[in-house]
């Protein structure tokens, strides 16, 4: 097997990175599902602002699962794709049963930082390898996320 993937990075590292990111995936496929929990569960004065936003949230969440996916076949490796697979490799909590505005925003702001955390901790493994096309595809996330930290909080 060649040392290096057909873009040029070494394929141990390739491998390496692929399997950060199935453990990203597994994340934001886990933050998908209880974002749609989110939005159909909410209850009470701010129903139709959250519900809304949820929504809004858990497109942008289904954009980036397939994002990383895809980088993970550049990356030649296989995306994780069963449910199963999800939660067994997944570190966020499932939305269960959350139907108030406070504990739903919450919520959702704990996540995105465990998402944010995981995502700057990959640019540094991707920095020393000069993956610039991860470093990029992650830090659109992280500038992403953090104003979504700004804005759920600045509502609560
Ligand atoms: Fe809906």
């Amino acid at each position: 097997m060649k040392e290096h993937i057909n873009i040029g990075l070494p394929r141990e590292y390739a491998d390496e990175m692929s399997a950060h990111l199935n453990k990203l995936l597994a994340n934001f496929s886990t933050f998908y599902q209880s974002l749609r929990a989110l939005h159909w569960n909410i209850k009470g004065k701010q129903f139709l602002a959250l519900h809304v936003k949820f929504e809004e949230l858990y497109n942008e969440a289904a954009e980036i699962v397939d994002e990383i996916a895809e980088r993970i076949l550049v990356l030649e490796n296989q995306p994780l794709h069963t449910m199963q697979d999800f939660v067994k490799a997944s570190t966020l909590p499932a939305a269960q049963n959350i139907d108030d505005p406070l504990e739903a925003v919450t919520f959702a702001i704990q996540n995105i930082r465990t998402l944010i955390d995981q995502e700057r901790t990959l640019v540094s493994v991707a920095e020393a390898y000069n993956d610039h096309g991860t470093i990029a595809l992650l830090s659109e996330y992280v500038i992403s996320q953090e104003k979504q930290v700004w804005m759920l909080s600045a509502s609560l």
